[in-house]
Formats: structure tokens, C-alpha cells, sequence
């Protein structure tokens, strides 16, 4: 068999609340460890035979490294993180005032695990100040023809007219910023984002598309495809745990009840799909016995979203996805997370990010690496099952 039956995901091993202690701590003496080397500078985007490079506060993937210093000063209270996300924040305000590198819909991704967290922690206006004007940058990708955020490229390049699934994480800073100013206008986009985006993305089975069209003239949806799956119609591991997380995130700040269905059907098709030892392979179509690389950031994304949702559930059903998650996290713990601190200066191993395919249309980098979404999800699904935790997101 290529993936797991249910039977023998019922007979695997949960984490218990000690072992996730355990793992948070050594997680957060790794941070510590390399902080030095990544305070004024942030760690890139994946790791290149497991070590990561020093970078500027570029792309997509900082605000993870700073979330895990969040997450480390959560779990130790040491105060040379807290000094070390004060100045992290100092970087993200200069970034979004000199607006550099910010024409994204990834604004959500860099600003909410590091200013919002360091606003909710510790109070440090700068952590709002940055976090509200990266809002403001984030709502100028809405399209009212066909109500949804552009991810990529300039919002007049007529090849982009389209969501993906990933930016379901970027709406909290939506959410947030109105609720900090009460002004509803990021709301009111984020709901429209997340109706047409849950509309759309989801197929029949509940696989899902990592990325859909709109038609430009008429707003209309026009057609689904892949950039970083392996191809159109198959189910990239990490959109389907984006799909996981992206409901729950979903429900909780609508109170929409469907969400919940949906959410329970990606789920499905996400647990159906996942070889022995739970973690998936970077795509969904391979399983035990396919030599392809895992995307072990995706098993604890989708951890974290069942433990998002479970927190609405009614006590059976939120004992059900807790023990999944509990069940997954066990493994990227035992069999994924980093031992040997001289040969890797990550978290979590065996991680892809973008793995070309001859039917896809993505770059080849950080195949069966470290990266810094794998590393911070990790953490935060540690945390999750140490505390009662108060979301970044
Ligand atoms: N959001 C980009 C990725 O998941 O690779």
C-alpha cells in the first residue's frame, strides 16, 4: 500500500504533553544557539546541505525565523530573545516603509508571526505600527472583479490574475488590523478573499488546487492549476496542509459553519494520502515505495491546523483531531526533527520546498531541506500541545 489505512492510523503513537515539552526545549535551545548569527540578519529561505545562510529581510520567509524567536521566548522567557525580535521588528518596519520587496500577497506570512506576535507579547508599537501598514499594503492586491487578493507579480501583468491557496494565512493580519483600529475594511477583504478562495480551490474530493484563475473582464473563475505540485490535476502536499490550516483559520474568524465541513474533507483527503509513517511526500499522488522527497513542513502545518480547529469542536470530535495531530507531530518529533546540532543549524529536516516537475511550472531549490515555515510550524504546533496558546495568526 502507497498510504496508510485508517486501522493503522488509529494504532499509531500520540505525543504526549511531556514529550512535547521535551521537543520544544530542545527546539528552542537550537534557536538559541544560532541567534547571534541571525539577529541583524535573518536565516534564507531553506537550507543548503542542511545549514542555513545569512540573508537581508528579504522574500517571503523571515517573519517564520522571528516567530520562532517568539515561540523560544514563549516556552524560556530568556530576554535575549525578546532583544532579538525588538530588532527584528525595527528591520520589518524599515522594510514595509521602504517598501522593499512587498509587492506580495505574502505580507501576512512576514508580518504576522514577527509583528504581530511581538506586539501581542511584549507590546512594542513598532510590532503594530508595521504589522498595520503591511495591512494597508496587503489590501491594495484586492481585485473587486472576482473578489480576491493577487498573489503574485504587478496587478496589471495579464498572466496573474489569480489566488492561491497559501494566502488563507496572510488574511489573520486582515482580521487583526481591524480589530485594532476598528475600521472593518480588512475584514470585509478577507471575507471576500476567503468566500472565493474556499470556493474555488477545493475540488469535488477535496484535493485542492494550489492555484486558481480569475477572468479579468468579468471577475468570473476561469480554471485551477499548479505551480509547485507535480501537476494540475494531482494535490500538492503542502497547498492541501495550507487547505488544513487555511479552514480552521477560516472558521474561526467567520463562524461560518460550512467551513468546518470543508474543513473535515481536506482533512480526509489529506489523512488518506499520507504513507506510514505520516508524513507526506512533497505531493500527494506519492506514497511508500515512490522515490520522491518528503515536505515534512507540511505534516506539521496540517498539525497545527487540526489543533486550531479542534478548539471549536464538541469534545469527541476535538479529541479525534488533537490525537491526529498528536499522532503526526510524534513523528516529525522522532523521526524528522534535528539531533546532531554540528550538522544542521535548522529544525526540521527533510522538508521541499519547490521540486520541479515536468509538468509543473515552479524552480528547483530547497528539495529535502530545512525550512524556516517547516522549522516555525513545528514549534508552533509544540506549543500548541504544551499550552493553551494565544495565536499569532
Ligand atoms: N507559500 C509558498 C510555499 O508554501 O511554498
Amino acid at each position: 500500500m502507497k498510504w496508510i489505512s485508517r486501522e493503522e492510523l488509529a494504532s499509531k503513537p500520540e505525543m504526549t504533553q511531556e514529550e512535547a515539552g521535551e521537543a520544544l526545549k530542545a527546539a528552542s535551545a537550537q534557536v538559541l544557539r544560532v541567534l547571534p548569527r541571525f539577529t541583524d540578519h535573518f536565516p534564507k529561505a531553506y537550507s543548503e546541505d542542511g545549514m542555513y545562510r545569512p540573508t537581508d529581510n528579504v522574500d517571503w520567509t523571515p517573519g517564520f525565523w522571528t516567530g520562532e524567536i517568539w515561540l523560544a521566548y514563549e516556552y524560556t522567557g530568556d530576554e535575549r530573545l525578546k532583544a532579538a525580535g525588538d530588532i527584528q521588528i525595527d528591520s520589518f518596519l524599515e522594510r514595509i516603509n521602504k517598501k522593499q520587496d512587498v509587492e506580495t500577497h505574502d505580507l501576512g506570512f512576514m508580518y504576522s508571526p514577527s509583528c504581530v506576535a511581538g506586539y501581542k507579547l511584549t507590546g512594542n508599537p513598532k510590532g503594530r505600527e508595521a504589522a498595520l501598514k503591511a495591512a494597508d499594503q496587503l489590501i491594495t492586491r484586492f481585485h473587486e472583479k472576482g473578489q480576491f487578493i493577487q498573489a503574485w507579480g504587478p496587478l496589471n501583468s495579464p498572466g496573474d490574475y489569480r489566488l492561491i491557496i497559501d494566502c488563507l494565512l496572510n488574511l489573520p493580519l486582515l482580521y487583526w488590523a481591524s480589530g485594532e483600529t476598528g475600521d472593518r475594511k480588512y475584514k470585509d477583504i478577507a471575507q471576500a478573499h476567503i468566500h472565493t478562495a474556499l470556493a474555488n480551490v477545493i475540488r469535488p474530493d477535496f484535493s485542492t488546487w494550489h492555484t486558481f484563475f480569475f477572468n479579468r473582464e468579468t471577475g468570473e473563475p476561469d480554471h485551477g492549476a499548479t505551480c509547485q505540485g507535480y501537476r494540475d490535476g494531482s494535490a500538492w502536499a503542502r497547498g492541501q496542509a495550507w487547505g488544513i490550516y487555511g479552514t480552521a483559520i477560516g472558521c474561526r474568524y467567520t463562524g461560518e459553519a460550512s467551513y468546518m465541513d470543508l474543513f473535515r474533507g481536506v482533512t480526509d483527503y489529506f489523512l488518506d494520502h499520507l504513507p506510514a509513517d505520516l508524513v507526506p511526500f512533497w505531493d500527494l499522488e506519492f506514497g511508500d515505495g515512490d522515490a520522491q522527497p518528503r515536505d515534512s513542513s507540511s505534516a506539521s502545518i496540517a498539525a497545527c491546523g487540526l489543533l486550531e480547529m479542534s478548539r471549536f469542536m464538541e469534545p469527541g470530535e476535538k479529541a479525534y483531531y488533537a490525537g491526529l495531530a498528536g499522532k503526526i507531530l510524534k513523528s516529525v518529533a522522532d523521526n524528522y526533527a534535528v539531533k546532531d546540532l554540528s550538522a544542521c543549524n535548522g529544525q526540521v529536516l527533510h522538508s521541499t520546498y519547490s521540486n520541479h516537475s515536468p509538468y509543473n511550472t515552479c524552480n528547483h531549490y530547497g528539495v529535502d531541506e530545512c525550512n524556516l515555515w517547516g522549522d516555525y510550524f513545528y514549534m508552533e504546533a509544540l506549543t500548541r500541545i504544551c499550552s493553551d496558546w494565544n495565536p499569532y495568526w
